[in-house]
């Protein structure tokens, strides 16, 4: 089927054609094993905001899914006793993002997790699949290079930690070997007196780079004793600029040398032409990026903050999850918690939640929109958090809290304050984005006690309004959080 279709052939995002065995293992092992049973026709998913759109738009047709979900500790954040880090491969970007201890000591990565596509994409998403997908374009990559991360790769011969550096190989390619996964991401204790800044720019917020940067800075006095400097988007893989590095190391930060280093650095990368940007102006942004982001932690004095300050939560006990395997067209029984009520369903291994909702429970609240993570139209509580309900595999939300528009209405039929405000600011024209804008902005209450403006437009940057409402729904998300 997929090789009858036309390059720009329209597919239906909103259903997955493909049949899939749906499997989750609950160790890495399990893992491993799994994929070796399946051959090259295995994909492992973890958060599927990537895998899930590939499929959608039948680019991939795998044989079985293997999610990494039920792999317990995989999420983990553990600072060690030197002040490292290591990360899981199963950490979400927003969790890394809100971190505290890597906002403290490792900001260029925080700060690449905040500029991602959308709030979320965010939550979804982990880190191991941003790494693995090989994108050129990866957020996270550039940040990773200056912190010169190492992953440890896992297989059925053992264990290997190699540098991220040498895991990228081209544009959606890497070092990662068949039957290998991905299980962690260590970074060294940051460099006394180092600092670092990370900078985007996109089409609009919500949005792939069109250019990134990162750059790391260890100085004495007036003088550049280290530097490391990593660009995304502009050549086929994210790549650290030597030659930029070296013309700025042992010279005085000035003027004068951020010329030469950004002039070295537009020469060093090789920008292509597509849809996001041309390679001319790729290239000029180069300019003008290196020397901002070199300003930025220059003026910036990374601070180098021991764990134990930081009150850092224990990592949280895996919760009991309700593990999955599936046959291709096979229908499972499956109990999904769905705005405080039980509702036992039977889903087949490729329904995604929003199909579900919609169609077998008549909750049509959540709306069918790009049905690719562009748009919020489908967004949902999952366990208190937004989610895109169109990138959720049904089976994986059993044992998860799902709560739809239709279940912030209190018993007797009152509108929830949040949906009151929108009433009385006239916060929707059509309507059709109205559930995915409250339910983002639900989330949000919960996890930004007073968010400013600015916090504001940067947590619903993944909500699109067709009618452009977008000053009244600001007018009504402002008004309940002032009241809360
Ligand atoms: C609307 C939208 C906006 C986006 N915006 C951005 C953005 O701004 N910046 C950005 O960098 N990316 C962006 N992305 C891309 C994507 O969301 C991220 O790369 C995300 O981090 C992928 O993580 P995931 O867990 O969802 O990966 P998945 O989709 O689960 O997996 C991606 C790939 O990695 C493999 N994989 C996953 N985990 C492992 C592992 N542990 N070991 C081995 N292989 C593994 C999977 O087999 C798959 O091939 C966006 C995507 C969408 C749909
Ligand atoms: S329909 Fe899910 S994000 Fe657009
Ligand atoms: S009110 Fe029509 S899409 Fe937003």
């Amino acid at each position: 089927m997929m090789d009858q279709r036309l390059p720009n052939e329209m597919t239906n995002s909103h259903i997955l054609v493909q049949d899939f065995d749906y499997l989750e293992p609950a160790s890495v092992d399990e893992a491993i094993k799994l994929m070796a049973s399946y051959g090259k026709n295995a994909k492992l998913m973890a958060g599927g905001t990537h895998l899930l759109t590939m499929l959608k738009m039948e680019r991939d047709e795998p044989t079985a899914i293997i999610s990494l979900n039920c792999v317990s500790g995989f999420n983990s954040i553990v600072v060690d006793d030197k002040g490292g880090l290591t990360i899981g491969a199963g950490a979400t970007i927003y969790d890394i993002r809100s971190h505290p201890y890597i906002q403290a000591n490792y900001p260029a990565l925080s700060e690449a997790c905040a500029s991602f596509g959308s709030t979320q994409i965010q939550i979804m998403g982990t880190l191991g699949g941003n790494l693995c997908n090989g994108s050129p374009a990866s957020d996270t990559v550039p940040a990773l290079l200056i912190y010169e991360a190492q992953l440890v790769l896992k297989s059925a011969s053992g264990e290997r930690r190699l540098p991220l550096a040498e895991f990228l190989l081209g544009p959606g390619k890497t070092a990662l070997k068949e039957n290998e996964v991905l299980t962690a991401v260590v970074l060294s204790a940051a460099l006394k007196g180092a600092s670092s800044a990370f900078l985007k720019v996109s089409r609009v917020a919500a949005d792939l780079a069109k250019a990134s940067i990162a750059v790391l800075l260890v100085r004495d006095g007036a003088k550049v004793v280290t530097s490391r400097i990593a660009c995304g988007s502009v050549a086929p893989t994210v790549m650290r600029s030597k030659k930029a590095e070296a013309a700025l190391e042992s010279k005085l930060f000035s003027p004068e040398s951020l010329t030469v280093v950004a002039k070295v650095v537009s020469e060093e990368v090789s920008p292509i032409d597509d849809v996001r940007s041309t390679a001319w102006y790729r290239r000029q942004l180069m300019v003008a990026m290196v020397t901002d982001a070199l300003n930025l932690a220059w003026e910036r004095s990374d601070k180098k903050v021991p764990a134990s300050k930081l009150g850092i939560e224990k990592p949280k006990a895996a919760q009991p999850i309700i593990r999955h395997n599936i046959k291709a067209g096979e229908v499972q029984d499956v109990v999904l918690k769905i705005n405080g009520r039980k509702r036992q369903l039977r889903v087949a291994s490729n329904e995604l939640l929003l199909n579900v909702l919609r169609d077998q429970l008549g909750l049509t609240g959540a709306k069918y929109g790009c049905g690719l993570g562009e748009c919020g139209a489908c967004t949902v509580l999952m366990d208190g958090k937004a989610a895109l309900s169109c990138l959720v595999l049904a089976s994986a939300a059993e044992g998860h809290e799902i709560v739809t528009i239709e279940g912030l209405q209190t018993p007797n039929g009152e509108l929830d304050p949040l949906q009151q405000d929108f009433v009385e600011e006239a916060a929707f024209q059509c309507g059709y984005c109205t559930p995915g804008f409250i339910m983002t902005a639900k989330s949000m209450l919960k996890d930004l006690p007073k968010p400013n403006e600015d916090q504001i437009r940067d947590y619903l940057k993944g909500n699109r309004c067709r009618c452009t409402g977008y000053a009244a729904i600001m007018r009504a998300v402002i008004k309940s959080v002032q009241r809360q």
